[in-house]
């Protein structure tokens, strides 16, 4: 039987899945609510010293694909805008009504020691298992120094992680980091310097995700102005799973703990975050869009697909995709694969011929059958194995990719006879 119990940044959790510092997990009734439906953790709506900020109206705008679904949030919400005392009250009861789920305090103060240390102190009392630094709003925060600004200064980002860890003690403390960088290791770098037990990434991307072309102003809108906002949701996941893995196999940051957000809709988005190294995961805009019992989907897939593969526990397959991640230079060239289109599914929608005519090495061809049917054959010649017919095929199982046993040796970029920089060339 499959075990979803496991330690984040050594904090013991039923489950992998926690809540992220948002607006689900802003008061007492939501994280109730929350863990009567089987989450394991929340990370709290991220606390800042009275008085409390001011919220704008409205706070959403959303990214939309062609068929109306949403791929993402962006928000323009700042941290919580409640006293801090009713916060940590609440976080009192349910830290004494739920005692076996987790509560982290998520945390934001200006750049100064007796603040970080402070606001820590008295979120500490309250009881928590954890600190998460919210060094990442890319909105209005940062606009007052907080945030990412904060987050973008790898010298900051250590010296509020050492801060907070000095008060901490031996309660783990995770630096959250923002995504609105070029490297995402030189953060996570400073945080561990900093003494962080782990990282939580990634926090929203700066954004402007539409322009509303009747007020002319970038939408959500503030009384017909916008502004830029943190963008989240399922588009965001490729770009979280980059930064998780860059921080998995650097050796400087390998140690960290990673407790994984952007974009965790299912139980095999978790498992892709888990296998590149991540030892939790987090949900917000997921939960956002279809309320708290998608965890109860997470809980039964995950534990399917750990039984299917014998998985034990987390720990069992977490990084286990990490020595599959290299680097471009590590891919072997001589690797071949040619598009096989099964004729027997083909629908004649024609899209793989017009995307590889268009866009890619023009190697479908067109032909005629009995019946007026027409055919689609690839030229293996000049197909180059790219999968764009793959992808653009409407149609499961109609285009396959095949490996071409070419008899060639394997070779990388560093190794190739063509490279001018190649040792001996
Ligand atoms: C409305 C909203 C408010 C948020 N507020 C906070 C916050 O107070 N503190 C914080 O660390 N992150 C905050 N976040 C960021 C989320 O915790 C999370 O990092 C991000 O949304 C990516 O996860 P997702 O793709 O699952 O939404 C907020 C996100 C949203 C959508």
């Amino acid at each position: 039987m499959a075990d979803l119990n496991c330690s984040i940044g050594r904090v013991e959790s039923i489950n992998p899945f926690w809540l992220a510092s948002a607006p689900p997990t802003d008061k007492y009734v939501n994280v109730k609510r929350a863990f009567d439906a089987g989450w394991g953790g929340v990370v709290w709506k991220t606390l800042g010293a009275d008085p409390p900020v001011v919220n704008a109206s409205s706070r959403y705008g959303v990214h939309r694909d062609e068929r109306g679904s949403i791929v993402g949030i962006n928000n323009i919400e700042l941290i919580s805008d409640r006293p801090l005392d009713e916060n940590l009250r609440e976080i009192e009861q349910l830290r004494r009504e739920y005692p076996e789920r987790v509560i982290i305090g998520s945390l934001m103060a200006p750049i100064e020691e007796g603040a970080w240390k402070g606001l820590a102190e008295k979120i500490l009392n309250a009881g928590v298992q954890g600190l998460e630094l919210n060094l990442g709003c890319p909105h209005g925060m940062c606009e007052r120094g907080m945030g990412s600004a904060v987050g973008q200064v790898p010298e900051m980002v250590e010296q509020t992680t050492r801060w907070v860890k000095t008060v901490a003690g031996k309660l783990p403390v995770f630096t959250k980091l923002t995504p609105n960088i070029t490297d995402i290791v030189v953060p996570a770098e400073a945080a561990r310097r900093g003494g962080a037990d782990g990282v939580a990434l990634i926090n929203t991307v700066n954004s402007i995700v539409s322009v509303d072309l009747n007020s002319m102003a970038p939408t959500p809108l503030v009384d017909g102005k916008g502004t830029h906002g943190g963008y989240c949701g399922t588009a965001v996941k490729p770009i979280a799973l980059n930064m998780v893995s860059a921080i998995a196999r650097d050796p400087e940051t390998a140690s960290l703990a990673i407790s994984a957000i952007g974009g965790i809709t299912t139980w095999r988005d978790a498992a892709e975050f888990i296998a590149l190294g991540a030892q939790g995961v987090q949900v917000c805009t997921a939960a956002m869009l279809y309320g708290f019992r998608i965890v109860d989907d997470m809980i039964a897939g995950l534990t399917n697909f750990m039984e299917e593969n014998q998985y034990r526990s987390i720990a069992d397959f977490r990084g286990k995709a990490i020595r599959n991640t290299v680097d471009w230079n590590e891919l072997n060239l001589n690797f071949d694969l040619k598009a096989l289109i099964h004729q027997d599914n083909c629908i004649e929608c024609g899209r793989c011929h017009i995307a590889c005519e268009d866009a890619a090495h023009q190697a479908i061809r067109i032909g005629a059958a009995p019946g007026g049917r027409r055919t689609f054959t690839v030229v293996n010649d000049e197909c180059v194995g790219c999968n764009l017919c793959l992808h653009v095929c409407p149609v499961e199982n109609c285009i396959e990719m095949k490996p071409v046993a070419n008899g060639l040796a394997p070779v990388t970029w560093p190794e190739h006879p063509l490279n001018p920089l190649r040792k001996g060339a």
